[in-house]
């Protein structure tokens, strides 16, 4: 793939001519930083990934073609340049705009298996063709943080279970934006044992229902932040009930960005992942504090929503650190600005200042700060 050239373009002496007169796909800043290489033209010359060779950031982008080319170069074993692929100061490499097979993809993971490589993201990648079966020993690379976003799969909801065998074990951040499946056929799948971000954010129509299938009961014992923003969450007691079915405990939950109901009279309670401390209800539509709340939090954002009253210490759930602005109960300009994107891009809408209760104020800052990092 373009990242198989990168990697094994390295591997030719350096004598490769480089001319200077010609737009080169890639580019290097002059830290030796980061490398972007962007092959757009109809016959591109790869061998300008040879640059990115120094680079610890590299960015490749296919330019949306097919690299069915590459398959040829897909079985060799990348054992032999083990040393040379060592020696790449690359820790984050995205990849994106191609279509690629998929035995394409599991030459580039075992050749990433002797990289120091952190951080892995695919995007806008249509993958094509049956994942290769199962590798006797795991020797894909040793991510902490997988991100995908608009990746395509052959092979549906099973694309987790069957990339997840050619990683070592260890990821802590999983990232899947924009999934085309989340409906994992949980018994494909490994346990995360070391998964401790999980962020299912920018899949709009996953619904309540889309994560019970993702979240496969006990494969992500140590969860410890859920994000689901933008992810077509509708009632609070759907979450609740995928989190308590998932066996998840989560401290900290993400449900900004989603048109949350209140909870209709009479709907079964559930109980919410006890360590759970953080949760996050802001730009949800609320024209009330919805009820069925977690009984207790660290902290609780209500901002940017459509609350016209202050709500009242009895509807809120204990908690330390508050955050209610941009509700137009404190900012009548607020709605009309939630509303009208255009104005909301000039005015910063919903900045955040924590408005604390029964905290102090060092504290409320430190929360704060937090929330900026
Ligand atoms: C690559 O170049 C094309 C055409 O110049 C551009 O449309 C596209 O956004 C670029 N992609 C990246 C990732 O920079
Ligand atoms: C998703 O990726 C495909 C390529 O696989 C691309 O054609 C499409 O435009 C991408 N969609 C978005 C919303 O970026
Ligand atoms: C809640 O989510 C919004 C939007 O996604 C974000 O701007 C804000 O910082 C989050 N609040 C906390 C407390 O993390």
């Amino acid at each position: 793939m373009v990242c198989v050239p990168y990697l094994l373009l390295l591997l030719l002496p350096p004598l490769l001519r480089v001319s200077a007169d010609t737009t080169e796909p890639c580019e290097l800043d002059d830290d030796d930083f980061r490398c972007v290489c962007n092959f757009t033209d109809p016959k591109p010359d790869w061998s300008s990934a040879v640059q990115c060779m120094v680079a610890v950031e590299v960015e490749i982008s296919g330019g949306g073609r097919s690299l069915e080319q590459f398959l040829k170069g897909a079985d060799t074993n990348p054992k032999q340049y083990a040393d040379t692929i060592k020696a790449l100061r690359v820790r984050r490499l995205k990849l994106g705009a191609a279509q690629v097979p998929a035995q394409l993809l599991v030459a580039v993971l075992r050749a990433l298996g002797y990289s120091r490589l952190k951080e892995l993201t695919l995007e806008d990648l249509e993958v094509t063709g049956p994942m290769p079966p199962k590798p006797l020993e795991a020797t894909g690379p040793a991510f902490t943080t997988l991100s995908l976003r608009n990746v395509s799969w052959a092979t549906g909801g099973a694309w987790l279970g069957e990339l997840q065998q050619w990683l070592k074990p260890g990821l802590r951040v999983l990232n899947i934006a924009q999934a085309h499946s989340l409906a994992f056929p949980c018994a494909g799948l490994s346990t995360f044992e070391a998964l401790t971000t999980l962020d299912l954010s920018d899949n709009p129509s996953l619904g309540d229902t889309g994560l019970m299938a993702a979240l496969c009961p006990n494969k992500f014992p140590a969860l410890q932040c859920l994000a689901l923003r933008n992810a077509g969450m509708d009632k609070l007691s759907g979450v609740c009930a995928a989190l308590a079915a998932a066996r998840v405990q989560p401290q900290s939950l993400d449900l900004s960005h989603n048109s949350l109901r209140v909870t209709a009279p009479g709907a079964t309670r559930c109980v919410w992942p006890s360590a759970l401390r953080s949760l996050n209800l802001s730009f949800a539509g609320l024209e009330q504090v919805p009820k069925g709340l977690p009984p207790k939090l660290s902290v609780l954002d209500l901002s940017c929503n459509k609350l016209s009253r202050e709500p009242r210490r009895d509807e809120l759930p204990e908690v330390n650190d508050l955050t209610l602005d941009g509700n137009p109960f404190l900012d009548p300009g607020a709605l009309q600005r939630q509303n009208d994107p255009m104005i909301s891009g000039v005015v910063p809408a919903c900045a955040r200042s924590a408005l604390t209760m029964g905290v102090s104020g060092a504290l409320a800052l430190l929360q704060g700060a937090r929330g900026f990092a």
